[in-house]
């Protein structure tokens, strides 16, 4: 089976409809998702903690930065403090109907025996508490036809030795999506994207059957525009599932044919 994915056969929704605010959106694999949203014509808003981070992706980003990316920046890491970016965005920019949560940090080295109260508060209590924080904020916010999106890693569900602190954040995130989904039912629509390792700006060497930043961004789109997409969690460990899925969501041509 060919396992390339050639981006340019795509056939990207049409979001103009759509405002998404895309946390993390600055990070390594927030910018394919960041790409694909601007792609699909969706008005695209990214909180960051900082206005150099906000500069520098701007940088990376290039021609690519239209005038419906915008940026808010100030802290959102915590219950109040993403409630004000909550606030303050729907105040600038009004309703927003999707939000992608990308917010990163990967962390190694140690064997969970050794860590240090800092290293547990800061990628244990910190991510955890943010990725709470944004469902706190946005999750009464969004339309019933809007979509809340996870970006996790594969760390959710393999050990990996060194990286525990990681695992157990990953894996509490993943639990969080499912429970989410549980408590909200037919109301919201809640999924996660969980990637092996990504192509991303950051990696130096990949492998071909790594999945891409822009097709974690694709299938990101597809999840938004697919009403049916809900409460599940997408592996994308390899292109193979990648392709899968998108042939799936219908933003990617069937084996000899056309996207659905
Ligand atoms: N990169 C990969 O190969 C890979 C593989 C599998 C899964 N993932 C998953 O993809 C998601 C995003 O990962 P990424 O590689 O894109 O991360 P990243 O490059 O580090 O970017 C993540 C973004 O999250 C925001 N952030 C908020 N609090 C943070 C904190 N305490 N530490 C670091 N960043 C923080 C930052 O935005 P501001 O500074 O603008 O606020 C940052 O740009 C994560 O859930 C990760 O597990 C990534």
């Amino acid at each position: 089976m060919d396992t390339t994915i050639d981006l340019s056969l795509s056939q990207r929704p049409d979001l103009s409809d759509r405002r998404v605010v895309i946390v993390g959106g600055t990070g390594s694999v927030g910018e394919g998702v960041v790409r694909a949203w601007l792609d699909a014509g969706a008005e695209v808003i990214i909180p960051s903690r900082t206005q150099g981070r906000v500069d520098q992706f701007t940088g990376v980003l290039g021609e690519a930065a239209t005038d419906k990316l915008n940026f808010v920046v100030g802290d959102y890491t915590t219950f109040a403090s993403a409630e004000e970016r909550a606030e303050q965005i729907e105040a600038e920019f009004g309703t927003v109907t999707d939000v992608v949560a990308s917010i990163g940090g990967w962390w190694t080295g140690k064997s969970l025996w050794e860590i240090t109260q800092a290293e547990w508060d800061r990628y244990f209590v910190g991510l955890t508490t943010a990725h709470v924080a944004q469902v706190r904020a946005w999750i009464p916010r969004l339309p019933e036809h809007g979509s809340y999106q996870l970006i996790l890693g594969g760390s959710a569900t393999q050990p990996v030795p060194g990286s525990s602190i990681i695992n157990m954040e990953q894996a509490a995130l993943l639990m969080m999506r499912q429970v989410l989904s549980a408590e909200v039912g037919e109301q919201r629509r809640v999924v996660s994207a969980v990637l092996g390792p990504v192509q991303t700006r950051l990696r130096h060497w990949v492998e071909p059957e790594w999945v891409s930043a822009d097709e974690v961004g694709l299938l990101s789109t597809g999840v938004a525009a697919s009403p049916a997409a809900s409460a599940v969690d997408y592996t994308l460990s390899t292109k193979t599932q990648m392709i899968a899925h998108l042939r799936g969501l219908g933003v990617y041509p069937q084996e000899g044919g056309e996207a659905k």
